[in-house]
């Protein structure tokens, strides 16, 4: 038996190392998050701890160190814009999240271009494929970093990624951009759709 489990362990190398408790969910979308009131004070930070925590209200957050002078815009405005980034955005994104706003306007350096959200105040982008507004519904201190719980009061598509027949949104088309333990990626390869696993097969007739 001891044999069997040590043939197994081997051959499919099942020996585990730990790691002390750190950050280690991924992959995770880099956004870019625009935020601020008036053009002079619009500012984009690009942000990777962020996801969905409620369908219905539909909920999404932002984690972001209060040290980050994007911080205060949002806490001060209460509103953001979460823009997903693609394979085209990487070198912006990472340029955002390399320089701050407080010395550089990064808009300019980046050649993104702040567009009129449809809700909030805050800008969004307008090379970005997918746009959440947001609205903060409550800020917890977690440690080095905030997290800024929020509505999504409007979502905006680019019109470029929907199919002219079917109207149906294709974010795939976009190529999306991953971040994964410290590298940007883009998205392989399609390997089945929400629910494929349990469909039960069409009878050949
Ligand atoms: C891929 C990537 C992900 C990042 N994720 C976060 C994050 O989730 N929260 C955060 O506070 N900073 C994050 N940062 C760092 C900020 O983007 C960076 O400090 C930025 O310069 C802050 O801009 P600001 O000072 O103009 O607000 C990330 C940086 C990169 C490159």
């Amino acid at each position: 038996m001891v044999y069997i489990y040590t043939v197994i362990k081997i051959r499919y190398n099942m020996e585990r190392t730990n790691f002390k408790p750190g950050t280690m969910v991924y992959p995770l979308p880099a956004v870019l998050v625009s935020c601020g009131e008036t053009p002079e004070e619009y500012n984009l930070i690009t942000i990777a701890w962020t996801g969905t925590i409620c369908s219905d209200p539909p909920m999404c957050f932002i984690s972001v160190r209060p040290e980050r002078y994007s911080y205060d815009i949002i806490k001060r405005t209460g509103e953001y814009v979460i823009n997903l980034t693609t394979e085209e955005l990487a070198r912006a994104t990472d340029w955002c999240g390399c320089r701050s706003g407080k010395i550089f306007n990064k808009w300019n350096e980046t050649g993104l271009t702040p567009g009129k959200a449809e809700v909030v105040n805050a800008p969004l982008i307008i090379e970005s494929p997918v746009s959440i507004e947001c609205r903060v519904k409550e800020i917890i201190p977690l440690g080095s970093h905030h997290m800024f719980i929020s509505e999504v009061v409007n979502i905006s598509v680019n019109q470029k990624f929907l199919n002219k027949e079917t109207g149906k949104f294709s974010l795939a088309d976009a190529k999306p951009l991953i971040y994964s333990h410290g590298y940007y990626f883009g998205v392989r390869k399609k390997i089945g759709k929400f629910g494929w696993s349990v469909e039960k097969k069409k009878k050949k007739k």
